[in-house]
């Protein structure tokens, strides 16, 4: 006999924890920037890339909301409410109307400020995390709707792979291509850059007599990827930020210089930098690249990472 008001085998319920989400870095295979909007955000037409470096965060049960962090920038990441990872949690908690109660840990390998959207991962790392902890069942695009109001990269963060994005880059929609596995070297500086000084810096630009010259749509670069060919794909990158990061941080110069200079078919600031991201034709080569780049000597470290990553998910 069946309990008629027993638990529905359909419902989603609490897990019992630990928890561990795994979340993918960002870079911005095109970054076109439009005008400065009346709520202090630029409308964006961009093609987010999900690439393989990777944070971590852990959520188990407690009687009230704390975060531990260990790895890149630990001691400089304010770990109270101003922490994006605890807004993640509170805004969720409320939008569920459930307590926002969880031991929270962050396992960080991507830099902070660097323009690979850690901050942006964290958040939409908690999300998937508190969600299955507090058994709330919500749907990707739910969570996404949460993100949006945390940061504009979250809702990518949450889906992952290559996708436009429109709106101040919140509106997320996945490009369809064939599967093609892309192949990077990221060299990370010393120290963040702000987005919003960034930003201003663009605007300041395009306000004096030697405007840079803006991107138009994202069309070549979506074709681009359809052609499956690093050459190809790397002879549309552009970023309109980058113009803006080179003005606050004129060293980027040397960087992408070495990156050329150590075979890479092409090299872009990632988002508002300073991180610089080149595309090399197969790993072997990548491996090659970074070697070069590490031997310049113009940055702080040099990894290798592959493109694209599905976004947060419970590992
Ligand atoms: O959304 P997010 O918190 O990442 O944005 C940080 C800041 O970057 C915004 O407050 C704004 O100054 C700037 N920004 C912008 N236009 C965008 C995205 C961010 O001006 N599309």
């Amino acid at each position: 006999m069946t309990e008629a008001w027993g638990p529905d085998d359909d419902e989603p319920r609490p897990h019992s924890g630990p928890v561990r989400v795994r979340v993918p870095s960002k870079v911005n295979l095109h970054l076109g920037v439009g005008p400065l909007r009346a709520d202090g955000y630029h409308e964006l037409n961009t093609v987010y890339h999900a690439i393989g470096i990777f944070d971590e965060i852990t959520a188990r049960h407690g009687d009230t909301l704390t975060l531990t962090m260990e790895g890149e920038g630990t001691g400089e990441l304010a770990l109270d409410e101003t922490n994006l990872i605890m807004r993640a949690a509170r805004a969720l908690a409320a939008r569920a109307r459930v307590p926002a109660y969880a031991r929270l840990h962050l396992r960080k390998s991507i830099p902070l400020a660097g323009g690979l959207a850690g901050g942006s991962a964290d958040a939409a790392a908690t999300l998937v995390a508190c969600d299955m902890l507090w058994g709330l069942g919500m749907s990707r695009e739910d969570l996404a709707e949460v993100g949006a109001e945390l940061g504009s990269d979250v809702p990518f963060m949450l889906f992952g792979g290559t996708a436009l994005g429109t709106g101040h880059g919140e509106t997320v929609s996945p490009i369809l291509a064939r599967p093609t596995t892309w192949h990077w070297v990221v060299a990370i500086a010393d120290g963040g850059l702000s987005t919003p000084a960034v930003y201003r810096e663009l605007d300041s630009l395009r306000a004096g007599s030697w405007p840079p010259p803006a991107l138009g749509s994202a069309d070549q670069l979506m074709a681009a990827l359809r052609q499956r060919d690093a050459e190809v794909l790397g002879a549309v990158l552009g970023n309109d930020l980058q113009p803006a990061a080179l003005t606050l941080r004129p060293q980027l110069g040397e960087v992408l210089k070495a990156g050329h200079d150590a075979g890479a078919i092409t090299g872009i600031v990632s988002g508002s930098g300073p991180t610089c991201v080149f595309l090399a034709a197969d790993a072997g080569h990548a491996q090659r690249v970074a070697a070069g780049l590490e031997a310049a000597g113009v940055c702080r470290a040099v990894v290798t990472a592959r493109g694209p990553q599905p976004g947060a998910r419970v590992i």
